[in-house]
């Protein structure tokens, strides 16, 4: 496992991704998944931008996107409530272990509790996604594939902070 990065962390800005970003964060996830310009590829990006469903981390002194989440609200019988459900969690190598995943996922959590989410779900077979989130506190459950899932309970989170 690499070690905290030490050198100084750029001034990050967390925002919405725009629909004119689609084709940069498609670029974003060819450098993490190889996945090529495919036809459709930016035009489904770009309707889960305007469905809300993805933050960017914008280097406030470049202006190039640096990270991205997307994270979908679905209505969730067995959490019983709205569940957020993480599809992508991404930060460019460069400046990876400087607070940047953690932060882009702390802003998607505090926006979905916002409209009433009480659950957040993720699948990863990633070592350092899956520290990131036994940090902030998920806990970790076998899915029926034998994959790693994670949740986190934002009611119970809500009773531990009280
Ligand atoms: C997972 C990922 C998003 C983490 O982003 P990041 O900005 O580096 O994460 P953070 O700096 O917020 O790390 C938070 C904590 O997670 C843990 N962590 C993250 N990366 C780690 C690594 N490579 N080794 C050990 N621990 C790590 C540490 O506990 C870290 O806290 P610390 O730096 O104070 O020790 C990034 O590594 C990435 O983009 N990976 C490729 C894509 C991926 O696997 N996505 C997950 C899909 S579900």
């Amino acid at each position: 496992m690499t070690k905290r990065n030490v050198t100084t962390t750029p001034a990050v800005l967390i925002r919405p991704a725009r629909p004119s970003e689609a084709s940069e964060i498609s670029l974003l996830f060819f450098e993490w998944q190889k996945f090529g310009e495919e036809r459709g590829r930016i035009k489904e990006i770009r309707k889960s931008i305007k469905a809300g469903q993805v933050l960017v981390s914008v280097n406030r002194k470049s202006n190039e996107i640096i990270g991205f989440i997307q994270g979908i609200i679905q209505n969730d019988p067995i959490s019983c409530g709205p569940l957020l459900y993480l599809s992508s969690l991404y930060v460019k190598p460069q400046f990876r272990r400087r607070g940047i995943g953690s932060k882009m996922l702390e802003t998607s959590i505090r926006k979905a509790k916002c409209k009433g989410v009480v659950a957040v779900e993720v699948a990863t077979a990633q070592k350092p996604a899956l520290l990131l989130y036994r940090k902030l506190g998920f806990t970790q459950f076998t899915g029926d594939f034998d994959e790693v899932l994670l949740g986190l309970d934002l009611r119970v989170q809500v009773k531990k902070e009280n």
